[in-house]
């Protein structure tokens, strides 16, 4: 099962349900507004483009159902914003200890976050947000996520021909103009 976490309008998960008929998607956000429209569109008959294979849930990362429990065999968090931004580069330690309980054993994580210093500024001091330099992820960051049981399998900054290339909605929004800094973070659960 791969669970999107912050799925916004749903597109990652739709999509990928689409082309991998025989995997189960869902996709979490804690604002249901932007899932009513894919997840309607997903009951309908697969004849009429209705996805069997997708489910979608309004949940926060702080709060993932017990159903999920060590059933996740991918995780990703595309473009994550406000508090999910937050818990994830600061390595909350409550989030993390949640995305470790519903991952499956060797579960991947993937993680993308892009942040621009200059458009983003107000909602990068509004959080508090840290740098996202080398140093900070591999002498901060990853031990965090390590010691929540993920260890890392890659870390580094992703230039614009490859992000844009992710088949989610941010991605696309993203894509014109701006210095934004993209990262990407890949675990292994151990
Ligand atoms: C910038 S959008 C990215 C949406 C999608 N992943 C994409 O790439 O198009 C960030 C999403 O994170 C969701 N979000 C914010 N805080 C959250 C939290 N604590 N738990 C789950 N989702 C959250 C927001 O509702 C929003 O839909």
């Amino acid at each position: 099962m791969i669970v999107d976490i912050g799925t916004g309008d749903g597109r990652f998960v739709s999509r990928s349900a689409r082309a991998n008929p025989r995997k189960f998607y869902i996709g979490i956000d804690a604002n249901a507004k932007p899932l009513e429209k894919v997840s309607m569109k997903a009951t309908r008959k697969p004849a009429k483009g209705g996805l069997p294979n997708a489910l979608f849930v309004q949940a926060a990362i702080e709060d993932l159902p017990p159903e999920l429990d060590e059933s996740a065999d991918e995780i990703h968090i595309h473009f994550p914003w406000g508090s999910l931004l937050k818990t994830i580069v600061t390595g909350d330690a409550r989030a993390l200890a949640a995305l470790r309980r519903i991952a499956a054993p060797e579960c991947l994580l993937e993680i993308v976050v892009g942040l621009d210093e200059t458009r983003d500024r107000t909602e990068i001091e509004r959080l508090g947000l840290p740098r996202l330099s080398e140093d900070y992820l591999r002498g901060e960051l990853l031990p965090k996520f390590a010691a929540a049981g993920f260890e890392a399998a890659g870390c580094g900054f992703l230039p614009p021909a490859e992000w844009s290339r992710l088949e989610t909605s941010w991605a696309r929004k993203l894509q014109t103009g701006g210095d934004r800094e993209v990262v990407y973070l890949v675990f292994e659960a151990v």
